[in-house]
């Protein structure tokens, strides 16, 4: 019985250390198949995300290619840098400019769903909330005094962290935006925000539309491999026995 406790503490501690200290981060389902909502993501980070950071490990041809954009748009409504469609996807903001102005560099986006993960993404995007008390005027649930304007504000409206009433410790920890403050209804900008943490997965991860399409052929090929092999056993062992 003795064993079987202290098993069950070692199971359980990480699990503990967890679930102590560790920001709760809202969950997001991302579809890395839906090529729509990916178009809509690009199109939010060329709008909204490249004056300050680039996407510089990823072509603007290869995503037109992963994402069913045919040139002559791409070129239209991705390309504003002046860019030719085999260069990657750099910001035209110098970072020495980006330390002066925001006091850090604006770090490049193309591997960091990779770093933060999808959830702490699409948390940070819905996250930003109104701070007297901070250059811009905003701080974030995740990244505490973050050197990153909300960018998206016109959108989603102008958020407020709201403080439980008294007796709750007085916390402050509910996000509420104020109605009538944005272009966006809340929902829309949910949506807005995962297709952008939906593309962001994807330049994380290019070749992961590729993998699945290669995994299945493989499969189908050890199928069919195996039949032969087995054939071919049973032809072997025929004579043996
Ligand atoms: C006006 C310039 C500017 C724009 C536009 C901008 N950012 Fe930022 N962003 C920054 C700066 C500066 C930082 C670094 C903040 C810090 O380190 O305190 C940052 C940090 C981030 C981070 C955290 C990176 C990390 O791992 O530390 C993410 C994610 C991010 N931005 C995403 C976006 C997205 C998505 C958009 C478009 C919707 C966007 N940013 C638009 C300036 C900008």
């Amino acid at each position: 019985m003795k064993r079987f406790f202290i098993m069950l503490i070692v199971v359980l501690l990480p699990a503990l250390s967890l679930a102590d200290g560790t920001l709760s981060l809202d969950r997001v389902a991302l579809d890395l198949q839906d090529k729509a909502a990916m178009q809509d993501g690009l199109r939010t980070f060329v709008n909204y995300c490249m004056g300050c950071h680039g996407a510089r490990y990823q072509r603007y041809e290869r995503v037109a290619a992963d994402l069913g954009i045919p040139e002559a748009i791409l070129l239209k409504s991705v390309v504003f840098t002046g860019a030719r469609v085999g260069d990657h996807m750099e910001s035209s903001m110098q970072s020495a400019d980006a330390k002066a102005w925001f006091g850090s560099g604006a770090p490049d986006l193309t591997l960091v769903a990779r770093v933060r993960g999808s959830d702490w993404l699409y948390t940070y995007l819905r996250g930003f909330y109104e701070d007297s008390t901070r250059p811009y005027g905003v701080n974030n649930t995740v990244f505490p005094n973050v050197g990153m304007p909300h960018v998206l504000a016109p959108l989603q409206g102008r958020q407020v962290l709201t403080c439980a009433p008294a007796g709750n410790d007085g916390a402050c920890e509910r996000l509420a935006v104020i109605p009538g403050t944005g272009r966006l209804s809340q929902s829309d900008y949910d949506e807005m925000v995962r297709n952008l943490v939906t593309f962001l997965a994807y330049s994380a991860d290019p070749s992961r539309l590729e993998s699945r399409r290669i995994g299945t052929y493989v499969l189908l090929f050890l199928l069919v491999f195996f039949v032969f092999a087995y054939l071919l056993k049973r032809e072997y062992w025929r004579d043996i026995r």
